[in-house]
């Protein structure tokens, strides 16, 4: 017998094609996100899933849908899987690690010079037929090259945004739960810092953390008030990181210059008053979005999938504890 997979949004055909040659396959290509209830619905009698960080596999899900041996995310983050109850129903879960790192380096990279540069306001100027010709004093923003970037996260996107850095020749300094090796500190020429110092020291704040309790509103209003009034605030890891509330305000009553968001607290709903400010920059979350990344990242959620059902160890399993 042929193992189920529901892949529960739109994704490329190629991987469709690929999952297809091993399991039946049901799709929602409308790119609308089911609801828990139907979620549960589609998923009964599946093996496998491929799911995308819109969709929740909470135990609820999990107790429902007991035919499940896998569950596979197209994304990296994994904040939509009850961890726990998955791997206690000894339930597969793949990520999709390492291929997108660069292209949201590229997409952190884009937020800090929009937010430093004033882009978007200028654009926005621009558009709307308001620009009357050359001014000595219009648009001024903030220098980036030879200020100090501060990475709150050293892993694998935080070390491809401080590559970066050198070519802008930005001291770079970081925190994080764990120091990263010192042959990666020297190569980055990186300093590893508390995170009350990286607040006070950096010209640019970027947010490179998972979403864990103790990551929950890692900045918030004693965070902010530590920042320098020029600082810019970049996010592109989970909104939770960052309390929204706060930030605007903090924007508002400028605290900080500017802050580069990719993430949301609630997607897709802005936090009250964000949308209205000028000095903060908005991407729709699209970090890994790129054709290029977007079409890795499907293959190889597909793979996981495949091999998990295959009986072959998923290369990006994230609970070892079940394989058997
Ligand atoms: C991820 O992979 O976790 C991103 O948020 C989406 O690419």
């Amino acid at each position: 017998m042929r193992p189920k997979v529901l892949i529960t949004r739109k994704i490329f055909e190629e991987s469709i094609a690929y999952v297809a040659q091993h399991c039946d396959v049901e799709t929602n290509q409308r790119d609308i996100p089911f609801t828990p209830r139907q979620l549960i619905r589609r998923l009964q009698g599946k093996q496998g899933a491929i799911t995308l960080l819109t969709d929740t596999i909470s135990d609820t899900v999990l107790d429902r849908c007991p035919d499940l041996r896998i569950v596979s995310n197209v994304a990296v983050g994994f904040n939509n899987f009850d961890f726990e109850a998955a791997t206690r129903r000894g339930v597969m879960l793949t990520t999709t690690p390492g291929v997108l790192d660069d292209t949201t380096a590229d997409l952190t990279w884009c937020l800090i010079l929009a937010a430093a540069r004033r882009l978007t306001e200028a654009d926005n100027y621009f558009r709307s037929g308001k620009w009357k010709g050359w001014g000595l004093m219009q648009f001024l923003g903030h220098d980036i090259h030879h200020k100090t970037i501060g990475i709150c996260g050293l892993g694998r996107i935080g070390r491809r945004v401080a590559q970066r850095a050198k070519g802008f020749d930005m001291p770079i300094i970081y925190t994080g739960r764990r120091r990263a090796p010192e042959g990666v500190e020297r190569e980055l020429g990186a300093a590893f810092v508390d995170k009350r110092t990286l607040l006070r020291k950096s010209d640019v704040v970027t947010l490179h953390l998972p979403l864990t309790p103790e990551t929950r509103h890692y900045i918030s209003t004693k965070e902010l008030e530590l920042m320098k009034p020029t600082a810019i605030l970049v996010n592109v890891s989970r909104g939770p990181v960052v309390d929204e509330q706060a930030l605007v305000k903090a924007l508002k009553e400028g605290w900080i210059s500017g802050a580069g968001l990719d993430v949301y607290e609630r997607e897709p709903k802005p936090a009250p008053g964000l949308t209205r400010l000028k000095n903060v920059v908005l991407a729709p979350h699209i970090g890994s979005a790129s054709l290029e990344t977007r079409l890795k990242m499907a293959m190889m959620a597909a793979e996981n999938c495949v091999a998990g059902l295959l009986g072959r160890r998923p290369q990006n399993l994230l609970n070892p504890e079940v394989w058997r």
